[in-house]
Protein backbone atom coordinates (compact mmCIF):
# COMPACT_ATOMS: atom_id res chain seq x y z
CA UNK A 1 0.00 0.00 0.00
CA UNK A 2 2.51 2.96 1.00
CA UNK A 3 4.85 1.58 -1.99
CA UNK A 4 1.33 2.69 -4.47
CA UNK A 5 1.04 5.85 -2.84
CA UNK A 6 4.54 6.27 -3.39
CA UNK A 7 4.42 5.49 -6.65
CA UNK A 8 1.35 7.33 -7.60
CA UNK A 9 3.33 10.66 -5.93
CA UNK A 10 6.14 9.83 -8.35
CA UNK A 11 4.13 9.87 -11.11
CA UNK A 12 2.46 13.18 -10.09
CA UNK A 13 5.31 15.10 -9.95
CA UNK A 14 4.38 17.60 -12.12
CA UNK A 15 2.16 19.02 -9.85
CA UNK A 16 4.26 20.95 -8.10
CA UNK A 17 7.60 20.64 -10.34
CA UNK A 18 10.24 23.87 -10.64
CA UNK A 19 10.07 23.21 -14.61
CA UNK A 20 13.11 25.19 -16.20
CA UNK A 21 13.17 26.44 -19.85
CA UNK A 22 16.00 26.02 -21.33
CA UNK A 23 16.75 27.73 -24.90
CA UNK A 24 19.73 25.56 -26.03
CA UNK A 25 20.81 27.74 -28.55
CA UNK A 26 21.55 30.53 -25.83
CA UNK A 27 22.50 28.12 -22.88
CA UNK A 28 26.06 27.05 -23.36
CA UNK A 29 28.61 26.36 -26.50
CA UNK A 30 30.98 23.50 -25.93
CA UNK A 31 32.35 23.50 -29.61
CA UNK A 32 32.70 26.79 -29.69
CA UNK A 33 30.27 27.46 -33.06
CA UNK A 34 29.07 30.75 -30.80
CA UNK A 35 25.96 28.33 -30.98
CA UNK A 36 24.73 26.58 -27.54
CA UNK A 37 24.82 22.77 -27.70
CA UNK A 38 23.15 19.87 -26.07
CA UNK A 39 26.34 19.30 -24.34
CA UNK A 40 26.20 22.33 -23.26
CA UNK A 41 23.64 21.67 -20.93
CA UNK A 42 25.20 18.33 -19.69
CA UNK A 43 28.05 20.35 -18.67
CA UNK A 44 25.49 22.60 -16.26
CA UNK A 45 23.48 19.75 -14.75
CA UNK A 46 25.05 20.51 -11.55
CA UNK A 47 24.31 24.17 -11.73
CA UNK A 48 20.76 22.95 -12.16
CA UNK A 49 20.48 20.24 -9.50
CA UNK A 50 21.98 22.65 -7.04
CA UNK A 51 19.19 25.32 -8.15
CA UNK A 52 16.78 22.58 -7.34
CA UNK A 53 14.60 22.44 -10.40
CA UNK A 54 12.69 19.12 -10.87
CA UNK A 55 12.78 19.43 -15.16
CA UNK A 56 13.92 21.11 -18.03
CA UNK A 57 12.20 21.86 -20.70
CA UNK A 58 14.51 22.18 -24.52
CA UNK A 59 13.53 24.06 -27.25
CA UNK A 60 13.38 22.66 -30.41
CA UNK A 61 17.04 20.72 -31.03
CA UNK A 62 15.72 18.50 -34.04
CA UNK A 63 17.30 19.54 -37.66
CA UNK A 64 16.22 22.45 -38.56
CA UNK A 65 16.38 25.04 -41.20
CA UNK A 66 16.43 27.64 -38.35
CA UNK A 67 14.03 29.97 -40.20
CA UNK A 68 11.95 29.82 -36.78
CA UNK A 69 15.44 28.31 -34.89
CA UNK A 70 14.26 24.90 -34.54
CA UNK A 71 10.32 25.46 -34.36
CA UNK A 72 10.37 24.93 -38.50
CA UNK A 73 11.31 21.16 -38.03
CA UNK A 74 12.63 19.40 -41.00
CA UNK A 75 13.18 15.90 -38.99
CA UNK A 76 11.18 15.12 -35.97
CA UNK A 77 13.44 12.20 -35.03
CA UNK A 78 17.03 13.40 -34.83
CA UNK A 79 19.44 16.12 -33.76
CA UNK A 80 20.14 18.95 -35.31
CA UNK A 81 23.98 19.03 -36.27
CA UNK A 82 24.46 22.36 -34.76
CA UNK A 83 23.32 21.24 -31.30
CA UNK A 84 24.84 17.82 -31.32
CA UNK A 85 23.97 14.10 -31.82
CA UNK A 86 21.38 11.68 -30.91
CA UNK A 87 24.03 10.29 -28.71
CA UNK A 88 24.57 13.74 -26.85
CA UNK A 89 21.17 13.03 -26.33
CA UNK A 90 20.90 10.76 -25.04
CA UNK A 91 24.22 11.10 -22.67
CA UNK A 92 22.37 14.33 -21.42
CA UNK A 93 19.13 12.40 -20.54
CA UNK A 94 21.32 9.86 -18.99
CA UNK A 95 23.60 12.52 -17.08
CA UNK A 96 20.31 14.33 -16.45
CA UNK A 97 18.22 11.18 -14.68
CA UNK A 98 21.28 10.65 -12.51
CA UNK A 99 20.41 13.60 -10.95
CA UNK A 100 16.80 13.44 -10.80
CA UNK A 101 16.10 15.92 -13.18
CA UNK A 102 13.26 15.00 -15.56
CA UNK A 103 13.64 16.04 -19.70
CA UNK A 104 10.85 17.32 -21.40
CA UNK A 105 10.95 18.07 -25.06
CA UNK A 106 9.21 20.44 -27.42
CA UNK A 107 6.92 19.48 -30.13
CA UNK A 108 5.44 21.57 -32.75
CA UNK A 109 2.45 19.55 -34.22
CA UNK A 110 0.62 22.36 -35.89
CA UNK A 111 3.49 22.86 -38.47
CA UNK A 112 6.64 21.13 -39.56
CA UNK A 113 9.20 22.99 -42.04
CA UNK A 114 8.62 23.58 -45.80
CA UNK A 115 11.71 21.56 -45.71
CA UNK A 116 9.91 18.30 -44.31
CA UNK A 117 10.20 15.88 -46.86
CA UNK A 118 6.54 15.20 -46.06
CA UNK A 119 5.50 18.74 -47.44
CA UNK A 120 8.05 18.21 -50.43
CA UNK A 121 5.51 15.71 -51.52
CA UNK A 122 2.92 17.33 -50.76
CA UNK A 123 3.67 20.15 -52.23
CA UNK A 124 4.92 18.56 -55.56
CA UNK A 125 1.17 17.68 -56.97
CA UNK A 126 -2.24 17.93 -56.13
CA UNK A 127 -1.89 14.20 -56.23
CA UNK A 128 0.16 12.44 -54.27
CA UNK A 129 0.04 10.44 -50.78
CA UNK A 130 0.62 12.92 -49.16
CA UNK A 131 -1.51 15.58 -50.96
CA UNK A 132 -3.89 16.47 -47.89
CA UNK A 133 -0.97 16.40 -45.46
CA UNK A 134 -1.32 20.17 -44.99
CA UNK A 135 -4.07 22.54 -45.54
CA UNK A 136 -4.52 23.20 -49.62
CA UNK A 137 -6.56 26.05 -50.86
CA UNK A 138 -7.61 26.97 -54.47
CA UNK A 139 -7.68 30.73 -55.07
CA UNK A 140 -10.60 33.01 -55.20
CA UNK A 141 -11.50 33.86 -58.91
CA UNK A 142 -8.90 36.86 -59.40
CA UNK A 143 -6.13 34.97 -58.04
CA UNK A 144 -6.03 36.16 -54.77
CA UNK A 145 -5.88 34.31 -51.10
CA UNK A 146 -9.12 32.54 -50.36
CA UNK A 147 -9.86 34.48 -47.49
CA UNK A 148 -8.29 37.02 -45.08
CA UNK A 149 -7.08 34.94 -42.61
CA UNK A 150 -3.36 36.62 -41.50
CA UNK A 151 -0.42 35.19 -40.11
CA UNK A 152 0.57 35.39 -36.54
CA UNK A 153 4.02 36.38 -37.52
CA UNK A 154 2.70 39.08 -40.19
CA UNK A 155 0.53 39.75 -43.54
CA UNK A 156 -1.48 36.86 -45.06
CA UNK A 157 -1.31 33.24 -43.72
CA UNK A 158 -1.39 32.03 -47.47
CA UNK A 159 1.00 31.44 -49.56
CA UNK A 160 0.81 30.30 -53.19
CA UNK A 161 2.83 27.12 -54.51
CA UNK A 162 3.52 26.99 -57.77
CA UNK A 163 3.63 23.40 -58.31
CA UNK A 164 0.07 22.68 -57.34
CA UNK A 165 -0.94 26.19 -58.48
CA UNK A 166 -2.64 26.71 -54.76
CA UNK A 167 -2.18 28.81 -51.36
CA UNK A 168 -1.26 27.15 -48.37
CA UNK A 169 -1.68 27.58 -44.81
CA UNK A 170 0.50 28.92 -42.22
CA UNK A 171 -0.56 30.29 -39.08
CA UNK A 172 3.63 31.01 -38.66
CA UNK A 173 6.11 31.92 -41.07
CA UNK A 174 5.46 30.85 -44.60
CA UNK A 175 8.41 28.59 -43.87
CA UNK A 176 5.94 27.11 -41.57
CA UNK A 177 3.43 25.53 -43.48
CA UNK A 178 0.38 24.27 -41.06
CA UNK A 179 -0.46 20.06 -40.87
CA UNK A 180 -4.12 19.16 -41.50
CA UNK A 181 -4.99 17.78 -38.38
CA UNK A 182 -8.29 16.48 -39.71
CA UNK A 183 -5.92 14.10 -41.95
CA UNK A 184 -5.96 10.83 -39.78
CA UNK A 185 -2.58 9.65 -40.57
CA UNK A 186 -0.85 12.95 -40.11
CA UNK A 187 -2.20 12.61 -36.69
CA UNK A 188 -0.77 9.12 -36.58
CA UNK A 189 2.92 9.79 -38.25
CA UNK A 190 3.04 12.88 -35.40
CA UNK A 191 1.75 10.82 -32.28
CA UNK A 192 4.88 7.99 -33.68
CA UNK A 193 7.13 10.95 -33.51
CA UNK A 194 6.26 11.58 -29.73
CA UNK A 195 6.45 7.81 -28.78
CA UNK A 196 9.60 8.16 -30.53
CA UNK A 197 11.04 10.45 -27.69
CA UNK A 198 9.10 8.69 -24.73
CA UNK A 199 10.82 5.35 -25.53
CA UNK A 200 13.71 7.09 -25.00
CA UNK A 201 12.92 8.32 -21.53
CA UNK A 202 11.64 12.03 -21.88
CA UNK A 203 9.37 12.91 -19.52
CA UNK A 204 6.76 13.88 -21.78
CA UNK A 205 6.43 17.54 -24.00
CA UNK A 206 5.87 20.98 -23.73
CA UNK A 207 3.19 21.34 -26.90
CA UNK A 208 4.12 24.11 -29.25
CA UNK A 209 0.98 26.14 -30.23
CA UNK A 210 -1.75 24.24 -29.33
CA UNK A 211 -4.73 26.71 -30.05
CA UNK A 212 -3.44 26.94 -34.04
CA UNK A 213 -4.20 23.09 -34.02
CA UNK A 214 -7.35 23.97 -36.45
CA UNK A 215 -9.17 26.06 -39.08
CA UNK A 216 -12.43 26.73 -40.03
CA UNK A 217 -13.61 24.18 -42.53
CA UNK A 218 -15.83 26.49 -44.23
CA UNK A 219 -13.04 29.84 -44.79
CA UNK A 220 -14.89 32.07 -43.02
CA UNK A 221 -12.98 36.11 -43.27
CA UNK A 222 -12.18 36.82 -40.11
CA UNK A 223 -14.20 39.90 -38.26
CA UNK A 224 -11.53 43.09 -38.29
CA UNK A 225 -11.35 44.86 -34.98
CA UNK A 226 -10.44 48.44 -34.83
CA UNK A 227 -6.82 49.55 -35.48
CA UNK A 228 -4.26 47.80 -37.49
CA UNK A 229 -1.17 45.81 -36.18
CA UNK A 230 2.39 45.71 -36.17
CA UNK A 231 3.04 44.95 -39.95
CA UNK A 232 0.39 47.64 -40.95
CA UNK A 233 -2.35 45.00 -41.87
CA UNK A 234 -5.78 45.23 -40.07
CA UNK A 235 -6.47 44.00 -36.80
CA UNK A 236 -8.48 40.32 -37.11
CA UNK A 237 -10.29 38.31 -34.14
CA UNK A 238 -9.00 35.20 -34.73
CA UNK A 239 -12.07 33.42 -34.28
CA UNK A 240 -11.78 30.73 -37.26
CA UNK A 241 -8.26 29.93 -37.13
CA UNK A 242 -7.86 29.80 -33.10
CA UNK A 243 -8.95 27.36 -30.03
CA UNK A 244 -11.67 25.95 -32.14
CA UNK A 245 -13.20 22.96 -30.47
CA UNK A 246 -11.35 20.15 -32.37
CA UNK A 247 -8.32 20.87 -30.78
CA UNK A 248 -9.81 19.15 -27.61
CA UNK A 249 -10.12 15.89 -29.30
CA UNK A 250 -6.40 16.04 -30.41
CA UNK A 251 -5.61 16.77 -26.56
CA UNK A 252 -7.48 14.04 -25.83
CA UNK A 253 -5.76 11.55 -27.93
CA UNK A 254 -2.44 12.77 -26.86
CA UNK A 255 -3.57 11.71 -23.29
CA UNK A 256 -4.17 8.64 -24.05
CA UNK A 257 -0.72 7.95 -25.98
CA UNK A 258 1.24 9.18 -22.92
CA UNK A 259 -1.05 7.21 -20.52
CA UNK A 260 0.74 4.89 -21.82
CA UNK A 261 4.25 5.80 -20.47
CA UNK A 262 3.60 6.30 -16.22
CA UNK A 263 4.73 9.90 -15.51
CA UNK A 264 4.72 11.43 -18.84
CA UNK A 265 3.47 15.21 -18.86
CA UNK A 266 1.53 17.12 -21.30
CA UNK A 267 2.37 21.25 -21.09
CA UNK A 268 0.81 23.40 -23.74
CA UNK A 269 1.30 26.39 -24.72
CA UNK A 270 -1.94 28.03 -24.54
CA UNK A 271 -2.11 31.59 -24.70
CA UNK A 272 -5.92 32.27 -23.93
CA UNK A 273 -8.89 35.00 -23.67
CA UNK A 274 -9.96 33.42 -20.35
CA UNK A 275 -9.54 31.14 -17.66
CA UNK A 276 -12.86 29.08 -18.93
CA UNK A 277 -10.89 28.70 -21.82
CA UNK A 278 -8.06 27.45 -19.83
CA UNK A 279 -9.66 25.12 -17.71
CA UNK A 280 -11.49 23.27 -20.55
CA UNK A 281 -7.52 22.53 -21.60
CA UNK A 282 -7.16 20.08 -18.52
CA UNK A 283 -10.31 18.20 -20.48
CA UNK A 284 -14.05 17.65 -18.46
CA UNK A 285 -12.88 14.03 -17.13
CA UNK A 286 -9.08 15.77 -16.47
CA UNK A 287 -7.94 13.45 -19.98
CA UNK A 288 -6.16 16.41 -21.95
CA UNK A 289 -3.38 18.63 -20.52
CA UNK A 290 -1.50 18.03 -17.29
CA UNK A 291 -0.33 21.96 -17.38
CA UNK A 292 -1.60 23.87 -19.54
CA UNK A 293 0.23 26.80 -19.22
CA UNK A 294 -1.64 30.19 -17.35
CA UNK A 295 -0.55 33.36 -19.25
CA UNK A 296 -3.13 35.38 -17.39
CA UNK A 297 -1.34 35.60 -14.19
CA UNK A 298 2.83 36.31 -15.81
CA UNK A 299 1.35 38.68 -18.15
CA UNK A 300 -0.77 41.37 -16.28
CA UNK A 301 2.44 43.05 -16.71
CA UNK A 302 1.57 45.84 -13.89
CA UNK A 303 2.53 45.31 -10.85
CA UNK A 304 -1.39 45.69 -9.53
CA UNK A 305 -2.08 44.06 -6.12
CA UNK A 306 -5.91 43.51 -7.44
CA UNK A 307 -5.26 41.84 -10.86
CA UNK A 308 -2.88 39.52 -9.79
CA UNK A 309 -5.60 39.03 -6.44
CA UNK A 310 -8.05 38.05 -8.85
CA UNK A 311 -5.67 35.98 -11.15
CA UNK A 312 -4.59 33.77 -8.37
CA UNK A 313 -7.94 33.38 -7.28
CA UNK A 314 -9.46 32.59 -10.43
CA UNK A 315 -6.77 30.32 -10.98
CA UNK A 316 -7.53 28.23 -7.79
CA UNK A 317 -11.56 28.68 -8.24
CA UNK A 318 -12.22 28.40 -11.79
CA UNK A 319 -9.73 25.58 -13.58
CA UNK A 320 -11.66 22.54 -10.91
CA UNK A 321 -8.72 22.07 -8.40
CA UNK A 322 -6.26 21.02 -10.93
CA UNK A 323 -2.27 22.92 -10.67
CA UNK A 324 -1.93 25.94 -12.54
CA UNK A 325 1.20 25.89 -14.23
CA UNK A 326 2.38 29.87 -13.77
CA UNK A 327 5.54 31.43 -15.73
CA UNK A 328 6.66 35.16 -16.05
CA UNK A 329 8.89 34.04 -18.64
CA UNK A 330 9.83 32.60 -21.86
CA UNK A 331 11.52 33.19 -25.50
CA UNK A 332 9.11 35.16 -27.05
CA UNK A 333 8.43 37.61 -24.63
CA UNK A 334 10.48 40.70 -23.43
CA UNK A 335 11.63 39.54 -19.74
CA UNK A 336 9.60 40.21 -16.94
CA UNK A 337 11.88 42.39 -15.07
CA UNK A 338 11.53 44.74 -18.18
CA UNK A 339 8.15 44.31 -17.75
CA UNK A 340 7.27 44.87 -13.98
CA UNK A 341 10.48 46.88 -13.17
CA UNK A 342 10.80 50.71 -12.07
CA UNK A 343 14.55 50.87 -12.54
CA UNK A 344 14.98 52.08 -8.79
CA UNK A 345 13.62 48.46 -7.05
CA UNK A 346 14.46 46.27 -9.84
CA UNK A 347 16.57 43.63 -7.45
CA UNK A 348 13.51 44.12 -4.77
CA UNK A 349 11.24 43.41 -7.27
CA UNK A 350 13.15 40.35 -9.31
CA UNK A 351 12.72 38.87 -5.87
CA UNK A 352 9.12 39.55 -5.70
CA UNK A 353 8.13 37.89 -8.86
CA UNK A 354 9.90 34.83 -7.64
CA UNK A 355 8.26 34.72 -4.13
CA UNK A 356 5.05 35.22 -6.51
CA UNK A 357 5.90 32.42 -8.94
CA UNK A 358 7.13 29.87 -6.01
CA UNK A 359 5.03 29.96 -3.52
CA UNK A 360 1.15 29.59 -4.67
CA UNK A 361 -0.07 26.47 -5.23
CA UNK A 362 1.19 25.66 -8.73
CA UNK A 363 3.45 24.30 -10.79
CA UNK A 364 6.44 26.75 -11.78
CA UNK A 365 8.08 27.54 -15.12
CA UNK A 366 11.19 29.43 -15.25
CA UNK A 367 13.24 30.75 -18.09
CA UNK A 368 17.16 30.69 -18.33
CA UNK A 369 18.89 33.94 -16.64
CA UNK A 370 15.67 34.65 -14.82
CA UNK A 371 17.60 33.57 -11.72
CA UNK A 372 19.90 35.41 -11.91
CA UNK A 373 18.35 38.61 -13.14
CA UNK A 374 19.33 38.66 -17.08
CA UNK A 375 17.73 41.49 -19.15
CA UNK A 376 16.26 42.02 -22.19
CA UNK A 377 18.62 43.05 -24.92
CA UNK A 378 16.65 44.48 -27.63
CA UNK A 379 18.92 45.08 -30.94
CA UNK A 380 18.90 48.46 -31.51
CA UNK A 381 19.52 48.47 -35.46
CA UNK A 382 17.60 46.92 -37.81
CA UNK A 383 20.51 45.44 -39.36
CA UNK A 384 21.64 43.66 -36.05
CA UNK A 385 18.22 41.68 -35.50
CA UNK A 386 17.89 37.97 -36.03
CA UNK A 387 14.32 37.05 -35.96
CA UNK A 388 12.37 37.69 -38.50
CA UNK A 389 9.27 39.09 -37.35
CA UNK A 390 11.41 41.58 -36.45
CA UNK A 391 12.59 42.41 -39.86
CA UNK A 392 9.47 41.82 -41.14
CA UNK A 393 7.53 43.97 -38.44
CA UNK A 394 10.47 46.82 -37.72
CA UNK A 395 10.37 49.18 -35.51
CA UNK A 396 7.01 47.99 -33.89
CA UNK A 397 7.92 44.92 -33.49
CA UNK A 398 11.70 43.95 -33.27
CA UNK A 399 11.31 40.43 -33.36
CA UNK A 400 12.39 38.23 -29.97
CA UNK A 401 16.55 38.19 -29.98
CA UNK A 402 16.39 40.18 -26.82
CA UNK A 403 15.29 37.84 -24.40
CA UNK A 404 17.59 35.16 -25.91
CA UNK A 405 20.61 36.24 -25.60
CA UNK A 406 23.30 34.27 -23.98
CA UNK A 407 23.34 32.45 -20.25
CA UNK A 408 25.68 34.73 -17.90
CA UNK A 409 27.83 32.31 -16.48
CA UNK A 410 30.98 34.58 -15.55
CA UNK A 411 32.58 37.62 -16.10
CA UNK A 412 35.04 36.06 -19.11
CA UNK A 413 34.86 37.03 -22.59
CA UNK A 414 31.46 36.32 -23.94
CA UNK A 415 30.13 35.44 -20.12
CA UNK A 416 31.45 32.32 -20.00
CA UNK A 417 29.03 31.04 -22.79
CA UNK A 418 31.55 29.62 -24.32
CA UNK A 419 33.93 29.69 -28.16
CA UNK A 420 36.15 30.75 -30.19
CA UNK A 421 33.37 32.51 -32.23
CA UNK A 422 31.08 35.61 -31.16
CA UNK A 423 28.09 34.18 -30.10
CA UNK A 424 25.17 34.25 -32.03
CA UNK A 425 23.21 37.08 -30.26
CA UNK A 426 25.20 39.65 -28.30
CA UNK A 427 25.80 39.14 -23.84
CA UNK A 428 23.67 41.68 -22.18
CA UNK A 429 25.73 44.47 -21.28
CA UNK A 430 25.23 43.70 -17.26
CA UNK A 431 26.90 40.19 -17.73
CA UNK A 432 29.95 41.83 -15.48
CA UNK A 433 28.14 41.82 -12.40
CA UNK A 434 24.86 39.34 -13.45
CA UNK A 435 26.29 36.38 -13.91
CA UNK A 436 25.67 32.76 -12.14
CA UNK A 437 29.45 33.06 -11.04
CA UNK A 438 29.46 36.09 -8.99
CA UNK A 439 26.24 35.82 -7.84
CA UNK A 440 27.13 32.42 -6.26
CA UNK A 441 29.72 33.86 -4.48
CA UNK A 442 27.28 36.88 -2.42
CA UNK A 443 24.80 35.03 -0.05
CA UNK A 444 22.23 37.91 -0.97
CA UNK A 445 22.32 37.71 -4.84
CA UNK A 446 18.95 36.88 -6.32
CA UNK A 447 20.36 33.73 -7.54
CA UNK A 448 20.75 32.52 -3.88
CA UNK A 449 17.28 34.17 -3.55
CA UNK A 450 15.66 31.30 -5.91
CA UNK A 451 18.04 28.57 -4.61
CA UNK A 452 16.65 29.34 -1.46
CA UNK A 453 12.82 29.72 -2.32
CA UNK A 454 13.11 26.47 -4.66
CA UNK A 455 14.45 24.75 -1.56
CA UNK A 456 11.48 26.00 0.94
CA UNK A 457 8.82 25.07 -1.75
CA UNK A 458 9.96 21.76 -1.33
CA UNK A 459 11.56 20.55 2.47
CA UNK A 460 7.75 23.10 3.51
CA UNK A 461 5.15 21.04 3.69
CA UNK A 462 2.18 23.95 3.36
CA UNK A 463 4.77 25.13 0.47
CA UNK A 464 4.71 21.61 -1.29
CA UNK A 465 1.16 20.62 -0.40
CA UNK A 466 -1.00 23.16 1.16
CA UNK A 467 -4.11 24.93 -0.34
CA UNK A 468 -3.67 28.40 -1.61
CA UNK A 469 -6.19 30.60 0.38
CA UNK A 470 -6.45 34.60 0.05
CA UNK A 471 -5.38 36.60 3.23
CA UNK A 472 -5.72 40.34 3.63
CA UNK A 473 -8.04 40.52 0.63
CA UNK A 474 -8.40 44.88 0.79
CA UNK A 475 -5.29 45.87 0.60
CA UNK A 476 -4.40 47.47 -2.68
CA UNK A 477 -0.70 47.53 -1.92
CA UNK A 478 0.05 44.04 -0.41
CA UNK A 479 -0.70 40.69 -1.59
CA UNK A 480 -0.95 38.35 1.03
CA UNK A 481 -1.84 34.53 0.99
CA UNK A 482 -1.78 31.13 2.59
CA UNK A 483 -0.86 27.96 2.43
CA UNK A 484 -2.72 25.68 4.43
CA UNK A 485 -2.44 22.27 5.38
CA UNK A 486 -5.14 20.01 6.80
CA UNK A 487 -3.61 19.43 10.31
CA UNK A 488 -4.13 23.42 10.23
CA UNK A 489 -0.77 24.18 9.97
CA UNK A 490 0.02 27.46 7.80
CA UNK A 491 2.38 29.35 5.87
CA UNK A 492 1.38 33.26 5.19
CA UNK A 493 3.21 35.28 2.36
CA UNK A 494 3.40 38.97 1.94
CA UNK A 495 4.29 40.71 -0.52
CA UNK A 496 4.16 44.74 -0.88
CA UNK A 497 3.45 45.98 -4.45
CA UNK A 498 4.76 49.23 -3.66
CA UNK A 499 7.99 51.45 -2.96
CA UNK A 500 6.60 53.07 0.29
CA UNK A 501 6.88 50.37 3.69
CA UNK A 502 3.34 49.08 4.18
CA UNK A 503 2.15 46.82 7.38
CA UNK A 504 -0.22 44.59 6.38
CA UNK A 505 -2.98 43.05 8.62
CA UNK A 506 -3.70 39.34 8.55
CA UNK A 507 -6.54 38.28 10.79
CA UNK A 508 -6.69 34.25 10.60
CA UNK A 509 -9.63 34.21 12.79
CA UNK A 510 -11.71 34.61 9.90
CA UNK A 511 -9.89 31.24 8.75
CA UNK A 512 -10.37 29.08 12.01
CA UNK A 513 -6.95 29.29 12.51
CA UNK A 514 -5.25 30.18 15.81
CA UNK A 515 -1.84 31.79 14.94
CA UNK A 516 -0.87 35.05 16.17
CA UNK A 517 2.65 35.40 14.71
CA UNK A 518 4.94 33.79 11.80
CA UNK A 519 8.62 32.73 12.11
CA UNK A 520 10.40 33.63 9.19
CA UNK A 521 11.28 30.82 6.61
CA UNK A 522 12.25 33.65 3.81
CA UNK A 523 12.06 37.30 3.47
CA UNK A 524 13.91 39.92 0.63
CA UNK A 525 14.69 42.11 3.63
CA UNK A 526 16.71 41.67 6.71
CA UNK A 527 15.90 41.21 10.54
CA UNK A 528 13.31 39.83 11.44
CA UNK A 529 13.02 36.33 13.00
CA UNK A 530 9.19 36.64 13.76
CA UNK A 531 6.15 38.58 13.02
CA UNK A 532 2.75 39.72 14.64
CA UNK A 533 0.27 38.60 11.97
CA UNK A 534 -2.12 41.62 12.15
CA UNK A 535 0.74 44.47 11.76
CA UNK A 536 3.34 42.64 9.37
CA UNK A 537 6.07 45.48 8.24
CA UNK A 538 7.20 45.19 4.73
CA UNK A 539 10.02 47.71 3.19
CA UNK A 540 9.07 48.68 -0.34
CA UNK A 541 8.65 45.60 -3.06
CA UNK A 542 9.45 43.45 0.37
CA UNK A 543 8.54 40.07 -0.03
CA UNK A 544 7.87 37.81 3.28
CA UNK A 545 7.18 34.07 3.89
CA UNK A 546 7.09 32.48 7.44
CA UNK A 547 5.46 29.99 9.07
CA UNK A 548 2.58 30.68 11.46
CA UNK A 549 2.79 30.40 15.46
CA UNK A 550 0.64 31.03 18.18
C1 LIG B 1 5.48 29.09 -30.31
C2 LIG B 1 6.93 29.22 -29.93
C3 LIG B 1 7.54 30.31 -30.75
C4 LIG B 1 7.42 29.91 -32.21
C5 LIG B 1 5.98 29.63 -32.59
C6 LIG B 1 5.87 28.93 -33.90
O1 LIG B 1 4.77 30.24 -30.01
O2 LIG B 1 7.06 29.44 -28.56
O3 LIG B 1 8.88 30.55 -30.42
O4 LIG B 1 7.94 30.93 -33.02
O5 LIG B 1 5.35 28.78 -31.66
O6 LIG B 1 6.31 27.61 -33.80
Amino acid sequence: MLCSLAGAAELDWWRNAVIYEIYPRSFADTNGDGIGDLNGITAHLDYLKDLGVDAIWITPFYPSPQVDFGYDISDYEAVDPQYGTMADFERLLAEATKRGIKVINDMVLNHTSDQHPWFKESKSSRKNKKADWYVWQNADLKGRPPNNWQSIFGHSAWQWSEPRKQYYYHAFYKEQPDLNFRNRAVRSAMYDTMRFWLDKGVAGFRLDAVPSLFEDPLLRDEPYRDGIDAYSERNVARIYTDNLPEVHEVLRELRHLTNEYPGAVLIGETYLPNVAELAKMYGKNRDELHLPMDMQLGFVNKLSVPDFRERLFEAETEINGNPPLFAFDNHDNIRSIDRYGDGAHNGEIQRLLATLLLTPRSAALMYYGEEIGMVTNTPTKVEDVRDPIGRIGWPKEKGRDGERTPMQWNNDTNAGFGGIHKPWLPVGENYKTVNVASESRDPDSLLNYYRKLIRLRKENDQLREGDFVLANEVSSRVLSYLRMTKDGKAVVIALNFASAPQIVNIDLSTRGLQGKHAKTLLESFSGVETVTLRAIALPGFGSYVGQVVP
